[in-house]
């Protein structure tokens, strides 16, 4: 990792990161292209969360409130065929991407997860374990047609099936008070104060001075 970063970042076949700290460049672009620029089998591990397409004119609570679900054009299913060929399109560069035992995880919700565990069966990736995220807080049902959606999907797949993946299994059973962690983990939401919490708001702002027009109504 020494040095990794600053090779990085001052690579002139690279664009140039948007913000950086001493473990971080991040990246304002448009991942497929980003990642083309990137040498093949050089990522030990992906994390995406990638659009859910959930954007899709329903309503839903948010703080007693009823709001809209929709969260922008990205978000917008172009139809069920075109979404998938957008998952082929950043996922074929996500497995080009990985080391020979590298693995990826994948954040969605039935609106997208099962076209992105298909596509994975479909590029050779080998699925390891589908993680339910439960949000205990997670926002009424106001229609009261349906169960409340209250988690989300993680997908975690290796390269291939020939891949030898880390699994850190004493770690994982320590943080799970010394039994062996389950599938199903719950996560509430970040409290007030957390670290990377303000760090995230501040590159927020730093993206809103950039681009003004893109700030949510
Ligand atoms: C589910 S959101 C992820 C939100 C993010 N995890 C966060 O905490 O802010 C999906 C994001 O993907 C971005 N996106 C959509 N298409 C993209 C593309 N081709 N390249 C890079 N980002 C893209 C959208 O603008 C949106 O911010």
């Amino acid at each position: 990792m020494e040095g990794l970063l600053e090779r990085l970042a001052s690579d002139p076949s690279l664009p140039r990161p948007w913000w950086q700290s001493d473990c971080t460049l991040l990246y304002l672009a448009d991942s497929i292209l980003l990642m083309s620029k990137f040498a093949e089998g050089s990522v030990d591990c992906i994390f995406a969360d990638p659009p859910y397409r959930l954007s899709n004119n329903g309503i839903t609570c948010q703080n007693g409130k009823m709001v809209s679900v929709n969260k922008g054009e990205w978000d917008r299913s172009q139809g069920l065929d075109e979404d998938f060929q957008f998952v082929v399109s950043w996922l074929t560069e996500c497995r080009r991407l990985l080391k020979k035992d590298g693995t990826i995880w994948v954040s969605g919700t039935n609106h997208n997860i099962f076209l992105v565990g298909y596509a994975m069966q479909r590029l050779g990736f080998r699925i390891l374990n589908d993680i339910v995220w439960f949000k205990p807080n997670a926002a009424p049902n106001l229609s009261r047609r349906f169960f409340t959606h209250s988690h989300e999907i993680v997908i975690w797949a290796a390269k291939s099936s020939s891949s030898r993946h880390v699994f850190n299994y004493e770690l994982m059973r320590s943080l799970n008070r010394g039994r062996q962690m389950r599938s199903v983990w719950e996560i509430g939401p970040p409290q007030q104060g957390e670290g990377w919490q303000v760090e995230r708001v501040n590159i927020g702002l730093d993206y809103l001075k950039v681009f003004p027009d893109r700030a949510k109504p």
